[in-house]
């Protein structure tokens, strides 16, 4: 099985750590291939709102070079895990970034079909506070993009390093994450018969409303037009 894994820092520190120790578990229970993504390097540049993207097509992005390789590397894995420290009480900028030039795949726009059978992981590490708001942001990504399911983990690391976590905190959060992980890999095996959810029935059910009235030539209403959605 393929799982792509898009790192909001370039950081080997907690959140990377944390990370490590689903990969191991995953690797404990079958042969997968991780595909990763570090977007400090992998994709640099803000996106510009120059609304290309939305209006013309995610061809026009002036970061197309960049944008179009993780597209596909997420279109073609099973599962997504976002990785993300928290700065400024949520996402690294980063992260944020990385949401910001995948919107045109959202479901109001052109969700990707193949998003609706993938599991979703969201990880983050705060020295005290905003974990919670920052995997609602990358999991809020998620699902606005189709994603079957999306697991979550947070910690309050209370340090600057992946080594000076408090040893009984460490050791907790190593258990933590080895169960998730195996929980992960169950949703993982189970994805394509795992029933869709009900959040994504209705905002696809009120995108295709929405969409169905704009005027023919509209991008997004002729994206959906050739899926057969309208
Ligand atoms: C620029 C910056 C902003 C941060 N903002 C917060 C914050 O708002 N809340 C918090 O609890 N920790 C904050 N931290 C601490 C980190 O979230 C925390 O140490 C995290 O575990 C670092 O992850 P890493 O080791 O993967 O780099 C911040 C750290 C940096 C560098």
């Amino acid at each position: 099985m393929k799982v792509a894994i898009i790192y909001g820092n370039c950081r080997k520190g907690s959140t990377y750590n944390c990370v490590k120790i689903v990969k191991e578990t995953l690797s404990k229970q079958g042969d997968f291939e991780f595909q990763e993504i570090w977007l400090q390097k992998d994709l640099p540049d803000h996106c510009l709102g120059c609304f290309n993207c939305i209006l013309k097509g995610e061809e026009y992005c002036p970061h197309v070079e960049k944008v179009a390789p993780i597209v596909d590397t997420l279109v073609k894995v099973d599962g997504i895990i976002l990785a993300s420290p928290v700065y400024g009480l949520d996402v690294s900028g980063a992260m944020k970034t990385f949401i910001d030039h995948l919107c045109f795949m959202w479901m109001p726009h052109r969700p990707k079909e193949e998003m609706f059978s993938k599991i979703g992981l969201v990880i983050s590490t705060a020295a005290g506070t905003g974990t919670k708001r920052a995997n609602k942001s990358m999991n809020l990504a998620l699902d606005y993009m189709g994603v079957k399911r999306t697991y979550s983990f947070g910690a309050n690391v209370a340090a600057s390093k992946w080594e000076d976590i408090n040893h009984k905190k460490r050791v907790r959060m190593e258990r933590d994450l080895a169960s998730l992980g195996k929980k992960y890999h169950t949703s993982l095996v189970k994805r394509v018969n795992m029933k869709d959810r009900l959040f994504t029935k209705g905002v696809f059910i009120m995108m295709k409303k929405m969409i169905a009235g704009y005027e023919d030539g509209n991008v997004d209403k002729e994206y959906w037009k050739s899926k057969g959605w309208l």
